[in-house]
């Protein structure tokens, strides 16, 4: 297969591109990306010599950009490419709708146009809101989201669905959960603990800390999704889950635990605006009809992805400096100075 992945240079699109380079020795990747803050070639480092590898920088949302990446036609379209980050589209929801919304739509016409044969569209579970103490999403639970993030991940997922219905564009969906492991950047929860917890700064903990979320290790959601492109019937939604609920309190102190460092780095900040409680996936269509289940255990993929950070400080401290610095005080440097208190204090 030659497949055209957007998003490429980001944390899950870097951690697949290697994988289906590894996985098919026939397989050609074009790896296109805009390279934002979240992208980075060192991602791909291992793949960017590989004659079937080839990188291209550019926009999903510019037509022109996307024509000319799709060259002589492609057999598939893995969309990974989007502002990722609920906190940032809770401060400015713009380049959301710009990127997730208007950039799908692009890549939709472009499939279309190409007659390109498969066009997966990679989504989330945060698209259909939030839940009480029980109960999982399935493909059937109601589009309910809560940030301007999933409200844009929502739109597109919308978006795709009427491709398929209107045009005959061979369009799937996956939802997956929370993914964690090597490469991710680290704005989101574990590796910015982690990192912070290496460097003895302090753990900014939201709220209560007891929100819940599903860990999946980023190696189960490659399979997932190159399962769903490959074998997957068109117009379908497959939901990805790690069939593992933990709270955010919970995820710190093993964190700080694995590393031998003090609990007391725990700092209770205020809450996110909006704050979804709880996200669980009912994984079990997937499972039925793909023969798919998460394979990492979560304990296990925790220390490898600790011990992944330990080993690539370089990676981190290059991707922690310049801009993030500024991103850090604008979201942090009020929340920390008026922080509630330490954990240590309560346990
Ligand atoms: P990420 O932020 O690490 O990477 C996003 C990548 O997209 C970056 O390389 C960035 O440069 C690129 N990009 C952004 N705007 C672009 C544009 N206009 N044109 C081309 N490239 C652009 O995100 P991630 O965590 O790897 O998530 C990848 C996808 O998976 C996203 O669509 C996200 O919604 C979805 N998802 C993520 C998770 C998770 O836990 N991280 C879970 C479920 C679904
Ligand atoms: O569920 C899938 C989604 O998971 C993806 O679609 C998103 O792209 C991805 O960012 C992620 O969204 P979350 O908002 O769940 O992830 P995040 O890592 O930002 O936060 C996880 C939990 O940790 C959430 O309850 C908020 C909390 N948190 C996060 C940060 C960054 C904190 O307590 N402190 C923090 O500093």
């Amino acid at each position: 297969m030659k497949l055209l992945v957007t998003g490429g240079a980001g944390f899950i699109g870097a951690n697949y591109v290697q994988h289906v380079l590894a996985t098919y020795p026939d397989d050609e990747i074009v790896t296109f990306d805009l390279l934002t803050y979240a992208g980075n070639l060192a991602n791909l480092e291992p793949v960017l010599d590989n004659p079937r590898h080839r990188f291209v920088r550019g926009d999903i949302a510019d037509r022109a950009a996307v024509t000319a990446a799709l060259g002589d036609g492609v057999d598939a379209i893995v969309n990974f490419a989007a502002e990722s980050h609920v906190d940032r589209s809770i401060a400015d929801a713009g380049v959301f709708l710009t990127t997730n919304v208007v950039g799908t739509q692009v890549l939709l016409d472009a499939a279309r146009a190409h007659g390109v044969g498969r066009f997966l569209q990679v989504s989330t579970d945060e698209v259909y809101g939030s839940l009480g103490p029980t109960g999982a999403f399935s493909e059937e639970t109601p589009l309910a989201p809560n940030s301007p993030y999933a409200a844009s991940k929502a739109a597109a997922d919308l978006l795709v669905r009427a491709a398929h219905h209107t045009h005959g564009v061979p369009a799937l969906i996956t939802r997956c959960s929370n993914n964690y492991g090597p490469y991710q950047f680290p704005e989101k929860l574990i590796p910015l603990f982690v990192t912070n917890a290496l460097a003895d700064q302090p753990l900014p903990l939201y709220g209560d800390g007891r929100q819940v979320r599903d860990w999946i290790h980023v190696e189960d959601h490659c399979r997932g999704v190159d399962l769903v492109l490959r074998q997957g019937r068109v117009g379908e939604v497959y939901n990805l889950g790690g069939g593992n609920e933990r709270e955010n309190l919970e995820v710190a102190k093993l964190i700080l635990d694995t590393l031998g460092k003090p609990r007391s780095l725990i700092r209770h900040v205020s809450d996110r605006l909006g704050h979804d409680r709880r996200y669980a996936i009912d994984a079990r269509k997937i499972e039925r009809e793909l023969g798919w289940t998460p394979r990492r255990e979560f304990a296990r993929g925790l220390d490898d992805t600790i011990e992944w950070y330990r080993a690539h400080r370089a990676w981190w401290e290059a991707v922690k400096s310049g801009a993030y610095r500024d991103y850090y005080e604008r979201t942090y440097g009020q929340r920390l100075v008026g922080a509630a208190g330490v954990e240590g204090d309560r346990t």
